[in-house]
């Protein structure tokens, strides 16, 4: 596996990987790798001839009260990590490089950005879809992975790729999650052994919601209170929304028709967590027929 923090020098080697016909993947991250991240690089090297890894914790997409300069970073564990999943290329750029002196473009996202987290998170998904537009210039690549656990955030990119004319696939990977339901994410390192237990909550009510659902209910509000009545058993979470959405436009729904998605997010001690389940659709196998 090879490491570059320079734009040139990436360039340089996927051009060369392309000139030798081969298919190239892009998996972005923010480092703090867990087995979520290797599901993804995995999955991108059973699809491509070489897998190209992001590592950058993008200061655009955080919140001046949030945690950029406490986030995880361990880059010698994280490339551990990426080499056994069989990755060729890091690309670990620093803010810099990615933001020079005088830049100034941003890329806004529209409506698929006013609600949940874009209402939480001012600038959040302004800053995630600018810092993706500027490595997908980068890497250029055929496919590029996102996951499913950050279900708000795979809709936007798919969106902006599509606006922008990117020639990229976006392929969406089902959310990993721990025995007990849980999603893996970076910031579960942030929760003590009595906030990890109390964090089950967020798939608990999620996994509610979709027997509720699989046994016949249609209607978004009945949902919601299925979500809210798991929720309000477990103190520990403090549950920030809990909702229906139509898994296109993430509008709320009444009654579902088609595919929707139900998404929470809650604070446990200090760290938010956020999760989702889809209803009404297997969206692996849908997709991957689908193309
Ligand atoms: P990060 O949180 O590091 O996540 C990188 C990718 O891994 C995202 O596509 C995310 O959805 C996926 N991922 C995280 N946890 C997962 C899990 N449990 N199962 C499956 N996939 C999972 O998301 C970001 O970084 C950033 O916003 C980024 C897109 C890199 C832009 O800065």
């Amino acid at each position: 596996m090879r490491t570059f923090d320079s734009v040139a020098a990436l360039r340089a080697f996927v051009r060369a990987a392309r000139q030798d016909g081969k298919t190239i993947g892009f998996v972005p991250t923010m480092g703090a790798l867990h087995e979520g991240h290797v599901t993804l690089m995995k999955r991108a090297k059973s699809d491509c001839d070489i897998v190209v890894v992001s590592i950058f914790v993008n200061p655009t997409q955080f919140g001046p009260s949030e945690d950029f300069t406490r986030y995880p970073r361990d880059l010698s564990a994280d490339s551990t990590l990426a080499q056994r999943a069989g990755v060729d290329a890091l690309f670990t750029p620093s803010v810099e490089t990615i933001y020079p002196p005088g830049d100034r473009t941003v890329v806004e996202v529209g409506e698929l950005g006013i609600r949940w987290e874009g209402e939480r998170r001012p600038g959040h998904f302004r800053g995630v879809a600018t810092v993706c537009a500027k490595l997908f210039q980068i890497v250029r690549p055929d496919r590029a992975y996102f996951g499913q656990k950050d279900y708000q955030q795979l809709k936007i990119v798919e969106r902006l790729s599509a606006d922008l004319f990117f020639p990229h696939v976006i392929v969406p990977v089902p959310t990993v999650r721990e025995k007990d339901g849980l999603a893996l994410s970076s910031r579960n390192a942030y929760l003590s052994p009595e906030e990890r237990r109390g964090a089950r909550v967020l798939s608990r009510a999620l996994n509610a919601a979709r027997d509720l659902f699989d046994s016949g209910e249609r209607s978004g509000s009945a949902l919601e209170s299925e979500m809210a009545r798991v929720f309000a058993e477990d103190p520990r979470a403090e549950v920030d929304y809990a909702v229906v959405v139509d898994a296109d436009t993430l509008e709320p729904l009444e009654s579902i028709h088609e595919k929707a998605v139900a998404l929470v997010a809650a604070k446990v001690g200090a760290t938010r967590l956020i999760d989702n389940i889809l209803l009404g659709m297997d969206f692996d196998a849908k997709r991957q027929t689908g193309r």
